[in-house]
């Protein structure tokens, strides 16, 4: 029998969670956290870290911070969003949840994990009565896309939305109810995504 368990990260996932970002990022030539940025976000806001194991092994994991609607909204990148991966920028007072990273191991993608862990942000924004959950998402496929058909990002991601065209991140999120509001160029450095993000809304 398959034991799953979904539930806010401790000090002793911490090794886990940084082997788990190595092993998702580095084949996305994006950087992985490191054992001091997961113990400042569980300094920072503990009930926002969040993972999933699968017979005992840590497959999957979320960060978020709190930030206000502003900061939400605004144009921004990842850094200046976040501060830094240590996430000086959270807000315990912060009514939106700001997901800076979500990540499933890659052999145990499309079991319904990564559904897991956006509806476990779902409920941490009910529970401490948040206005929304905000993302900006990759668009992995884009580049791929971008380099057959020679599209732009626009037309990608309506493609994305209309079912015509399958991402490997944006897909997943709108199946879990995300919203698409706008896109964010420069957000981090991300080539597949040529560094441009999705912002996405939900609100309880
Ligand atoms: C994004 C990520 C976390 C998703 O995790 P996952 O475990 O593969 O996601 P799930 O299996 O739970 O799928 C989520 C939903 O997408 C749906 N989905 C998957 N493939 C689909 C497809 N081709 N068409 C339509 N829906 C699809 C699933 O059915 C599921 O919806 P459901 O629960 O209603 O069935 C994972 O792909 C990942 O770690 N990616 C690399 C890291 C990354 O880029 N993170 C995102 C940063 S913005």
């Amino acid at each position: 029998m398959v034991h799953l368990r979904a539930g806010t990260a401790a000090r002793e996932d911490v090794e886990g969670i940084v082997a788990l970002s190595e092993t998702v990022f580095a084949d996305a030539s994006m950087t992985a956290w490191r054992a001091h940025h997961v113990h400042a976000h569980l300094d920072r806001f503990p009930d926002g870290q969040t993972l999933v194991r699968l017979d005992g092994d840590l497959v999957g994991s979320s960060t978020t911070m709190r930030v206000t609607e502003q900061a939400a909204m605004a144009d921004h990148t990842w850094m200046e969003a976040t501060g830094g991966s240590t996430l000086p920028n959270h807000d315990p007072e912060g009514d939106v949840l700001y997901g800076l990273e979500i990540m499933v191991h890659p052999d145990h993608r499309g079991k319904g994990l990564g559904r897991l862990l956006y509806e476990a942000r779902k409920v941490l924004v009910r529970e401490l009565g948040l206005e929304a959950l905000v993302i900006v998402g990759r668009v992995p496929g884009f580049d791929e896309a971008h380099t057959q058909d020679r599209i732009t990002l626009e037309t990608y991601v309506e493609d994305v939305v209309a079912g015509k065209r399958t991402d490997p991140v944006l897909t997943k999120q709108l199946a879990v109810g995300l919203e698409p509001a706008d896109l964010v160029p420069n957000y981090v450095v991300d080539p597949a995504s040529h560094h441009c993000g999705v912002r996405l809304r939900w609100e309880p």
